[in-house]
């Protein structure tokens, strides 16, 4: 099987590449920020704080994250209920950095996130792909853009979907959860030895999408 591994910080435009990446490639391409975001809805709606280590240690067990595809698009399936329309609100977002940092969490979807590796080509994005659960991927890419520009992007992304957000708000989101992210003990988000760095910061979503089908193409040629 083959595999792309990306990662970067939040809003770099993994997901909107990895998406047509897969699309040229025929892969299957693997969300797995959305995994860790059904996580935290979980823990929300059960009122559990992220501060409260131990009692998401023993939520886990409760928590069942699956994923299936709907006309190409990566469905995801919390205990049952596909919770894709509700966990990409800030609120998700911010606990979903909170709450990703800790061990336990980031146990429970290795095993989903490499399984999936076995079985298709994917193309995965995330913060730890190339690190940690995809070591061996064919190919790694560390994508990343200005926290100005991401915040741009976001917003952009956020006013088209009819959501009423501050620009500023949002850079300050951005960093904050970079901060958190890059700093934690457990998969911290960084750039494997091996990966390439693309920077998207002046480049359109279609110039990164080739320049990685480039990569790909020279690495396994
Ligand atoms: O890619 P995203 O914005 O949907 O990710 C949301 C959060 O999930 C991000 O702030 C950190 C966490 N995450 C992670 O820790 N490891 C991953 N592989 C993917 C996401």
């Amino acid at each position: 099987m083959k595999s792309i591994a990306i990662d970067g910080p939040a809003g770099a435009g993994k997901s909107t590449i990895a998406r047509k990446v897969a699309e040229k490639l025929s892969f299957i391409y693997v969300d797995t920020g959305a995994m860790y975001r059904s996580m935290a809805l979980y823990f929300l709606r059960n009122g559990i704080s992220s501060e409260e280590e131990e009692k998401i240690a023993a939520a886990c067990p409760d928590i069942d994250v699956s994923i299936s595809y709907q006309n190409g698009e990566q469905q995801v399936i919390l205990n049952g209920e596909n919770v894709n329309g509700l966990i990409r609100t800030e609120e998700v977002s911010m606990m979903t950095s909170n709450t990703s940092k800790y061990p336990v969490v980031r146990e429970k979807l290795l095993s989903l996130q490499r399984g999936l590796a076995e079985k298709e080509n994917v193309i995965m994005d995330g913060r730890d792909i190339g690190t940690c659960v995809l070591p061996g991927a064919d190919v790694k890419i560390y994508l990343t853009a200005s926290a100005q520009e991401r915040a741009r992007r976001r917003y952009k992304e956020q006013t088209e979907r009819g959501l009423i957000c501050d620009m500023k708000e949002i850079e300050r989101d951005i960093i904050a959860r970079d901060e958190q992210d890059m700093n934690r003990e457990v998969a911290p988000l960084r750039q494997a030895e091996d990966a390439v760095l693309v920077d998207s910061s002046d480049m359109n979503i279609d110039q990164v999408v080739d320049e990685i089908i480039r990569i790909y193409q020279e690495k396994t040629k």
